[in-house]
């Protein structure tokens, strides 16, 4: 649906994009992530011709994006980071205005705006914007985006205002939208993009660090290392089993490295790394040591672990 190849962009003496690569799949749920200034509003604006790149080419459905003249705008619906509106209108009118300034019949806009109100919840709304609460903004932003069928609906962070009510409406809309739209939005919350993504990219440094579909980033960033948790286990027999397998074992709590406190009691928790022992005999040291093993998991690491990891913060 969006195609760009080696962005790039000054400002003075900035560089924000360095060559930034992405391609946004048909129908998917993109979450488009880096922190505050690492360039997804600079990103957004150029792929709506609103901003000159200086080099690189952006493609929406296949069609070349220039600046300052757009018609691959007419596949694009968008929600700003800060949406303003008429606040002396209803959300009939504005959504009326939208549909008249973007050439739409007056007939189709009204059956598709009270579709849209209902969608976002603001079907029985009938006060004017000045009254509305962020969320309701935000809610009627998206429904003006989606007037006219956009093809690619592009929302620079929808959530990040909101509390942890409004932002579940919000994802829960742009969830509801995934089958008529492919949904680009921008953020820096990443639980947000955990809840209801199918692909990611971390911008960071101007370009993107990583990126593609959630579940397969996933399973190339499981880890070899399992937590422990374990009832009656001796000092003696830790202090063997850390013998045995080395640097395998660790602790779990970052604050100490010691598996034994100072009363001579072993840690109830522990890691072992299978990259650094051997899973199979650590499964028989436990059970000929008749160790009680309350949990034991691959620890997977949250998507917050992995950004931080590839943007080396
Ligand atoms: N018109 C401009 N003139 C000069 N610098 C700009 C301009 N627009 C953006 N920048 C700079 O470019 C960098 C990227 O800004 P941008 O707004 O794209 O970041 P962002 O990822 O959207 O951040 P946020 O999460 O805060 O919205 C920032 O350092 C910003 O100061
Ligand atoms: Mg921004």
């Amino acid at each position: 649906m969006l195609r760009i190849n080696g962005l790039k962009k000054s400002f003075g003496e900035k560089e924000v994009l360095k060559g930034l690569d992405l391609v946004v799949p048909e129908h998917s749920i993109y979450g488009f992530c880096g922190r505050n200034g690492a360039g997804k509003t600079t990103t957004m604006k150029i792929v709506l011709g609103l901003l000159a790149a200086d080099d690189g080419e952006v493609l929406v459905s296949g069609e070349k994006v220039h600046f300052g003249d757009t018609p691959t705008n007419r596949y694009i619906g968008y929600l700003p980071d800060v949406p303003e509106f008429y606040s002396y209108m209803n959300a009939m009118e504005y959504l009326r205005f939208c549909g008249q300034i973007t050439g739409l019949s007056p007939k189709e806009t009204d059956t598709r705006s009270e579709e849209l109100l209902d969608k976002v919840g603001l079907g029985k709304e009938k006060h004017r914007i000045k009254g509305y609460s962020r969320g309701m903004k935000q809610r009627l932003g998206i429904a003006q985006a989606l007037l006219g069928r956009p093809k690619l609906l592009i929302c620079d962070e929808p959530t990040s205002a909101l509390d942890p009510v409004g932002r579940k409406e919000i994802l829960d809309i742009l969830s509801s939208v995934k089958d008529e739209t492919t949904v680009l939005f921008s953020t820096h919350i990443l639980s947000d993009v955990e809840r209801i993504c199918t692909d990611i990219a971390f911008l960071s440094e101007g370009t993107i660090k990583l990126s593609g579909k959630k579940e397969e980033i996933r399973e190339e960033n499981r880890t070899s290392r399992y937590y422990v948790n374990h009832t009656g286990m001796t000092s003696e027999a830790l202090e063997k089993m850390v013998k045995r397998f080395g640097d395998a074992v660790s602790s779990y709590d970052s604050n100490s490295k010691d598996l034994i406190n100072e009363k001579n009691e072993a840690s109830r928790e522990f890691i072992f790394d299978t990259t650094k022992g051997d899973y199979t005999e650590f499964i028989y040291f436990i059970a000929d040591h008749k160790i009680k093993v309350n949990k034991m998991e691959l620890i997977e690491p949250s998507l917050e672990d992995i950004f931080l990891e590839v943007t080396g913060e």
